[in-house]
């Protein structure tokens, strides 16, 4: 695996309004778009292209046009919040859903739904923007590798060292996240962290 911590101090100053327990659920939505459009173009840094001759208002030029529209794989819920800005960078790129969920007590994550047909050799973008255990991440990549996916792009936004190092072991993975933070506390909960991304998205007040 190799493992991009995004440095951008736009993006540290966005983080630290996500982790601000007072930020109310509408602007933590709108700064989770922003980051995630920074994120978007992070993930996307090595995608292919093709040469493209334009014609500008003053003579022909050689560009470059998109090869490939990796799919893209939000992990329900939290995984919802960074699913527009992706779409609004790639809106070529197919969708496909998947939800997990965390057992509070036991921290395992169990499959509760998937639309995922054919990613037979495909690149996938995962979205997750919590990496706790890994525990979540292991599960569905290992769900699209055994259906066939080509590479693997993962994007989160707070990561724990416990669950980069649970990642080490996979070869055509490449994590990005936002931050590497402390610790897993008892419960699994990330510190700092920010605390639950998915009922601060869709709780309400
Ligand atoms: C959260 C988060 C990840 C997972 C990370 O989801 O969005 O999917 O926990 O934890 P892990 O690394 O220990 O598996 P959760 O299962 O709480 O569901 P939610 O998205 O509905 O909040
Ligand atoms: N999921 C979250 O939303 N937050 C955590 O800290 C850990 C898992």
């Amino acid at each position: 695996m190799e493992t991009i911590e995004f440095e951008h101090p736009v993006a540290r100053s966005l983080l630290t309004k996500l982790r601000e327990r007072s930020t109310p659920p509408d602007e933590f939505r709108k700064i989770a778009y922003r980051l995630g459009f920074m994120l978007a173009v992070e993930a996307t840094r090595n995608l292919g292209t093709l040469p493209l001759t334009v014609e500008t208002p003053m003579e022909n030029t050689l560009g470059e046009e998109c090869a490939e529209y990796p799919m893209l794989l939000p992990v329900m819920r939290a995984g919802l919040g960074l699913l527009a800005p992706f779409m609004e960078l790639l809106p070529e790129s197919p969708v496909a859903f998947i939800a997990m969920k965390r057992d509070e007590k036991t921290g395992k994550a169990d499959w509760l739904y998937d639309s995922i047909a054919n990613i037979q050799g495909r690149d996938l973008i995962i979205l997750d923007p919590m990496l706790a255990t890994a525990g979540t991440a292991r599960s569905v990549i290992d769900y699209v590798l055994a259906k066939g996916a080509e590479s693997i792009t993962m994007v989160s936004i707070v990561a724990s060292p416990e669950g980069i190092y649970r990642l080490r072991d996979y070869d055509n993975l490449t994590f990005i996240t936002v931050s590497v933070d402390r610790e897993l506390d008892e419960n699994w909960f990330i510190l700092p962290g920010l605390g639950d991304f998915g009922d601060r998205l869709y709780k309400g007040k």
